[in-house]
């Protein structure tokens, strides 16, 4: 069959590990698509820098490359822009696009799923929210068919590791940011981690699927761990508790209707509680649905290859797609419920 070309925008932690999974799994990865899966070009500012890449496929000019002859578009890059004009030309030039930026769809999803849907393209984004852990394919697809009434969990690895560090060994927040950062878990700009936007941006991509409507990283209250004392963690310690950094998506309803609550913010919780267990990069999510109940989600939540894993998961989706002539689940924002990111008052 003919193959499906791969543009690659971007190639740090997470797009090194990307390129390597292609190349490693690519016998494999052709007979799960139905035909091989060809990386075309990867697009990034400085192509002297990366050795792992077979320089003929090192290219600065990301809009050729999307304007070029490939079938799918995978995003690495990060942040807002260039990303979101990138994509946009993608999902309007009938490209299917798999990326892992929060932020992106935290603040414009809409924008892309509405080209996306106007194309007739497919946008899949498991890498955006808790890395290697398939959670957005069940709150889009399995769950498709429950009432989902609350999403609750650690979504952000970094802050995680140092929370779990100053609690096991005493060690500062400094200390522990500085090896997050190290071991590949820290955005490009850990402020994003420490501040609670990452989480933020998480918490309103899950939002917006666990409950079918539109919310953005400006509609979530916000606190980060800056403020959290090695102090505070003993005292948490000393009445059995731990603290955590809990992003909680609720659905709520009182006599004005129907609306939705999120927050993300440190929580001391019982050590008894599973999450108390969920320590280092790892995430855990808990989601309650009207039929199913009570679901976990548990695995690494950052880091190169968990999060190229979730990368690869969704490129595998989308090549089949293409190849078979199917399309992944559309957007789905009917309910446009309000939020109230302090929950009911
Ligand atoms: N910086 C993020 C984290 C990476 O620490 O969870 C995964 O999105």
């Amino acid at each position: 069959a003919k193959p499906v070309r791969v543009a690659l925008l971007g190639c740090g932690t997470v797009g090194t590990e990307v390129v390597r999974l292609l190349h490693e799994q690519a016998d494999d990865l052709a007979a799960r698509v139905g035909a091989p899966v060809e990386l075309a070009g990867v697009a990034v500012r400085r192509p002297h820098k990366h050795h792992d890449v077979p320089a003929e496929l090192l290219t600065t000019d990301a809009a050729g490359l999307i304007a070029s002859d490939v079938d799918v578009v995978v995003e690495v890059i990060g942040g807002i822009e260039p990303a979101r004009t990138l994509l946009l030309d993608a999902l309007r030039a009938g490209r299917s696009v798999v990326t892992a930026n929060k932020a992106l769809l935290a603040e414009h999803g809409a924008e892309l799923f509405e080209a996306a849907d106007a194309a007739g393209a497919d946008l899949y984004f498991e890498a955006a929210v808790a890395g290697a852990i398939p959670l957005l394919r069940p709150l889009r697809e399995s769950l498709a068919g429950d009432r989902i009434t609350r999403v609750m969990g650690i979504v952000n690895g970094t802050t995680n590791f140092i929370l779990s560090a100053m609690d096991g060994t005493g060690a500062s927040y400094a200390e522990t940011l500085e090896e997050a950062t190290q071991l590949g878990y820290a955005e490009a700009d850990p402020t994003a981690d420490v501040d609670g936007f990452d989480a933020a941006a998480k918490a309103a991509i899950l939002a917006s699927l666990a409950f079918h409507t539109r919310v953005t990283a400006a509609d979530v209250y916000r606190e980060g761990i800056a403020a959290v004392s090695a102090a505070d963690v003993a005292a948490a310690r000393e009445l059995g508790r731990t603290v955590k950094l809990l992003a909680i998506c609720e659905r709520e309803a009182d006599d004005e209707g129907e609306a939705v609550s999120v927050r993300v913010h440190p929580a001391m919780i019982p050590r008894s509680h599973p999450l108390a267990g969920v320590n280092g990069a790892f995430n855990a999510v808990f989601v309650e649905a009207d039929a199913a109940g009570q679901l976990m989600f548990y695995g690494q939540g950052a880091g190169g290859a968990p999060t190229a894993s979730a990368v690869l998961g969704d490129l595998v989706a989308v090549a089949r797609n293409r190849v078979m002539g199917g399309r992944g689940p559309r957007e789905s924002a009917y309910a446009d419920l309000p939020v109230r990111p302090m929950g009911r008052t």
